[in-house]
């Protein structure tokens, strides 16, 4: 159990880094990790960019303003919400073709396809957002007398969304780089519409989230022992 726990209570935020290559393979299951992370629908509404080639990794750091993480990293994965209804159904057809492919039941199969079209006339913003806010009228009546819960209806929402996927993949993707031997640091110190036109991302479409470094923590980096808010403060026992 308690050496389950220790990559989760190993990790630190590390600010300087030495010099590593990063393996393939251990790229691949840090990769894979993430994506192993549970996402709402499973629509896994994200994309990484593992950024490792020595010019990008500097323009890229140079995005996140030169910071010491970022400037040491062997590797720098910038985290990208998907905001997209295009891709949450090329999402759910990929799925229901593995269904399908998976020998899933004829009855699976229509359940599947019927849920995720719900899905995706519940997620459409539609044009200006108005479907959204014909949506949003709707379901607030409803709630008056139902119990229910508000699906995403503006662009906004949908974000929101795709942010808390993108960020359990984020902590499986640190956790994953711990376990293996690395360091990380997530930043959120970085010029997103500049780091967003450099990957060529469409503003509507992707939110560049995070950027995460990886690496080995140098040898002269002093870390600080770790504060946490007392137990208490954080939760609530009912
Ligand atoms: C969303 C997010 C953004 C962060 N941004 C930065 C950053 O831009 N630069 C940095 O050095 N650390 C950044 N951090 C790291 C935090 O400072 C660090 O996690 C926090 O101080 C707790 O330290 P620990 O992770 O070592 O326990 C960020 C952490 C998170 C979760």
């Amino acid at each position: 159990m308690s050496r389950l726990l220790d990559p989760i209570l190993k990790r630190r935020a590390v600010k300087m880094f030495d010099a590593v290559e990063i393996p393939a393979e251990v790229r691949a299951a840090i990769l894979d990790a993430a994506r192993r992370a549970p996402s709402s629908f499973n629509m896994q509404p994200y994309r990484f960019y593992w950024v490792e080639s020595e010019e990008r990794r500097r323009e890229v750091a140079r995005l996140c303003m030169g910071q010491k993480p970022a400037a040491t990293a062997s590797a720098l994965v910038v985290a990208v919400a998907v905001v997209d209804t295009g891709s949450l159904r090329a999402t759910s057809e990929g799925q229901l073709e593995w269904m399908r492919r998976s020998g899933f039941s004829e009855a699976k199969l229509r359940d599947y396809e019927r849920t995720s079209k719900i899905g995706r006339i519940l997620f459409m913003p539609g044009p200006l957002g108005i479907f959204g806010a014909l949506k949003w009228a709707l379901f607030r009546l409803v709630n008056v007398w139902k119990v229910m819960g508000m699906p995403p209806v503006f662009r906004g929402d949908i974000l929101k969304w795709a942010v808390k996927s993108t960020s359990l993949a984020c902590e499986n993707l640190m956790i994953a780089a711990e376990a293996l031997g690395l360091n990380t640091c997530p930043m959120e110190g970085f010029d997103g519409r500049r780091l967003a036109k450099f990957l060529g991302l469409s503003g509507r479409r992707h939110e560049v989230m995070m950027v995460i470094a990886i690496g080995r923590k140098s040898a002269d980096f002093v870390e600080q022992p770790q504060w946490r808010r007392p137990l208490e403060a954080t939760v609530t026992l009912l």
